[in-house]
């Protein structure tokens, strides 16, 4: 199997983006896609920001952060990365959609290319159901934000995901600079198994009165080594994002203990989101 030269990775959001920029870093052409236009030019935005910190920080030089710039291409339209020798999925978590983007990544790309999602919970085994035949094609290629940043792919096969299929997600993973980890397809695999519920805990010793928020995060960090407090990470991982791995893991193992808390359901509600919208458990409007 010829070594992969580029990746047409659909969704621009901020998983998107992130992959997107980890494979023209590494060399390998991207075409980043959306349906929605104001996503694609945000992900343009994010791309130049990064490789202009890159270079201001002495991380790369110009010219290779203009070759990388040089290998991300912008589209509305799937049918345009019809050639690309590897596609991933990075649309919203709602399993309706990612098999609709399913159907169509099978009519786009060549029999070849390996259909990998980059789902944080939903099963592998369920998209997969949605393209019959091609199921061994489909594979969990999961990276972690900030993407560029984030050493870790959780790759995870699905019931009928192939060897072959797995062996070239592992080389793939490795050419992108990144540690490919295998884990199972079980709602939220490994990450968001042992990370939403301590996030989801969080909240709840927020809502009991254990703490005030600012100071949760300050024990978590100074205490257990943490990189940001759960609270601080929720914000950055979107809430409503958090919130919707919780609902799968609640729905697929069936345990009341993953329930999301009630006070991260009522900033949902509210439209607190997090970083995304300037606000969630704190403030970001003045920053
Ligand atoms: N894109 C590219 N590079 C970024 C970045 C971004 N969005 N954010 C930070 N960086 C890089 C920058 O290069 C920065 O270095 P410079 O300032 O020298 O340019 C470097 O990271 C450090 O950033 P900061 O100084 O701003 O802040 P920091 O030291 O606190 O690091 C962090 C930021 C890497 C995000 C760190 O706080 C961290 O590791 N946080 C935890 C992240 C985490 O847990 N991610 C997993 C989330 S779960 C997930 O993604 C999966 C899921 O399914 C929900």
């Amino acid at each position: 199997m010829s070594e992969v030269k580029s990746i047409a990775v659909i969704g621009a959001g901020t998983m998107g983006c992130g992959i997107a920029l980890t494979a023209a870093t590494n060399s390998i052409k991207a075409y980043q896609i959306d349906v929605d236009k104001d996503q694609l030019d945000h992900a343009k935005t994010y791309h130049e920001k990064t490789l202009a910190r890159n270079v201001q920080k002495e991380r790369m030089t110009q010219e290779q952060a203009d070759q990388a710039a040089g290998l991300i291409s912008y589209h509305q339209d799937m049918d345009d990365a019809k050639d690309a020798d590897w596609a991933i999925e990075a649309a919203t978590e709602n399993v309706e959609l990612k098999k609709k983007i399913f159907q169509q990544m099978v009519e786009t790309f060549g029999s070849n290319v390996v259909l990998a999602t980059n789902t944080s919970s939903i099963s592998i085994t369920e998209i997969a159901s949605a393209i019959g035949e091609n199921a061994p094609r489909v594979i969990g290629m999961h990276f972690f934000n900030p993407v560029p940043v984030m050493k870790l792919v959780e790759v995870i096969n699905g019931l009928a995901t192939s060897e072959q299929t797995s062996q070239r997600t592992i080389e793939l993973a490795k050419r992108m600079g990144k540690t490919p980890v295998p884990a199972n397809d079980r709602a939220g695999f490994v990450s968001n198994r042992v990370l939403m519920p301590m996030i989801n805990e969080a909240f709840y010793a927020w809502m009991e009165g254990v703490a005030e928020p600012e100071h949760i995060d300050e024990i978590m960090k100074l205490g257990c080594n943490f990189p940001m407090g759960p609270l601080r990470l929720a914000d950055f991982i979107g809430l409503d994002v958090c919130h919707d791995i919780m609902m799968v893991l609640y729905n697929e193992l069936g345990n009341q203990k993953y329930f999301p808390c009630p006070m991260l359901r009522q900033l949902v509600t509210a439209g607190r989101l997090g970083n995304k919208t300037r606000i969630g458990v704190f403030d970001y409007s003045t920053s």
